[in-house]
């Protein structure tokens, strides 16, 4: 069985990811690393320029294909995965799927001084895109972890807890 976290840009999926694959003894996998290796580019906003969104989406798609057999796994996902009910089907596979959920004004405040987020250069795009996605983060959810003002200590716990009811 592998652990799939989804939520929004600064939901805290990565930080997460890593402490829980630390407990659970499990491989850590960030997709958007994988996706970004795949591409030859520098980083994420490289992508989005150079090659467009849509290819991006693409290579996305390839990443999760290519995971579908993994085991005892941590991954870690992009925010955007919940709009392709294909790759949500790869990783649903043998996945159990967690929604980090926190609200927008404190993604904004986390994502302040980052800049590595093609979808997140424009604040107000980003709430609707936020607001749009929130369903499909429901929706695809085994379960749902609100992270507002929990340490990301007490986050792992929680999804530990919750795995194994
Ligand atoms: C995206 C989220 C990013 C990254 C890309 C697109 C999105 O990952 O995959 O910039 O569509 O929400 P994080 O959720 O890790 O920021």
């Amino acid at each position: 069985m592998n652990i799939v976290l989804i939520g929004f840009m600064g939901s805290g999926k990565s930080s997460v990811g890593r402490v829980l694959s630390d407990k659970l003894s499990f491989e850590f996998i960030e997709m958007d690393v994988l996706v970004l290796q795949k591409s030859g580019r520098g980083n994420i906003n490289e992508i989005f320029e150079k090659d467009g969104e849509p290819a991006f989406r693409k290579l996305e798609q390839e990443v999760a294909e290519g995971l579908q057999n993994k085991n005892n796994a941590v991954i870690s996902t992009g925010g955007g995965v919940v709009e392709n009910s294909v790759i949500m089907d790869y990783l649903g596979k043998n996945g159990r799927i967690i929604f980090l959920s926190v609200p927008f004004a404190e993604i904004k405040k986390r994502l302040k001084d980052l800049n590595d987020r093609p979808l997140f250069k424009n604040k107000y795009k980003a709430e609707e895109l936020y607001i749009s996605r929130e369903s499909l983060y429901d929706k695809y959810a085994d379960i749902k972890v609100p992270t507002d003002g929990k340490s990301i200590d007490a986050v792992a716990n929680e999804i530990i807890t919750a795995i194994k009811n």
